[in-house]
């Protein structure tokens, strides 16, 4: 089968729900530093920011995007490149280096100095990305995280309520080891 044609546009209101699906399919939403992941997150760049707002499109569907906006933590002359994805199977084809830069250009264009994106350590693929379209190490953060105290028993007992399925193979797994 031949690769379908990916055209990159600037991202419309129509891509909306396209982007937002893509990025729950890519990003884990119930890990930093994608949990901040959802539909205002997405518009409130295409509304502050469109020109940085770039999507590319294969056969009419969102394959990848980059979403980038003009501030960060109150610099207002720093770019920031918050959100980046390729769907897995229009990977290895440049597409995302080619979304970056369209967004780069445009906040450039648009009177940043610096572009800052931020890359979660395992993530080497990004990381390599970065490195390889002119980004270069800067500050590491490291989340410490404590959880409040029974949390886990909390988590797992809530496990057990909310996921009915799960909760009738323990009961049967119970059962068998019961008797
Ligand atoms: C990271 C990601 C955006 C790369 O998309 P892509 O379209 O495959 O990347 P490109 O083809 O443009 O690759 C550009 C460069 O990135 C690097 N790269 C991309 N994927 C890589 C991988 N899996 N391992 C190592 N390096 C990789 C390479 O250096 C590559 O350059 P090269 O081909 O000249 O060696 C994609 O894997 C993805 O969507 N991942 C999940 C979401 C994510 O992590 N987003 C970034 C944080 S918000």
């Amino acid at each position: 089968m031949s690769e379908p044609d990916v055209q990159l546009v600037p991202m419309g209101l129509a891509h909306l729900a396209g982007v937002l699906e893509l990025g729950h399919r890519v990003f884990d939403v119930s890990a930093m530093p994608y949990t901040s992941w959802s539909l205002s997150s997405v518009a409130v760049h295409l509304d502050a920011q469109p020109d940085a707002c770039w999507v590319a499109e294969a056969d009419g569907q969102v394959a990848g995007f980059a979403l980038g906006s003009l501030s960060y933590d109150d610099q207002t002359d720093w770019g920031y490149l918050e959100w980046l994805a390729v769907a897995p199977e229009h990977r290895g084809r440049g597409l995302a280096r080619t979304l970056l830069e369209e967004s780069c250009a445009a906040l450039f264009a648009a009177g940043a100095t610096r572009v800052i994106t931020d890359v979660e350590q395992a993530n080497t693929a990004s990381a390599q990305l970065m490195q390889r379209c002119g980004f270069h190490d800067s500050v590491t953060v490291t989340l410490f995280v404590r959880h409040a105290p029974g949390s886990a028993r909390q988590a797992r007992a809530r496990g057990r309520h909310t996921d009915p399925a799960k909760a009738r193979l323990h009961a049967a797994a119970r059962r068998t080891q019961g008797g």
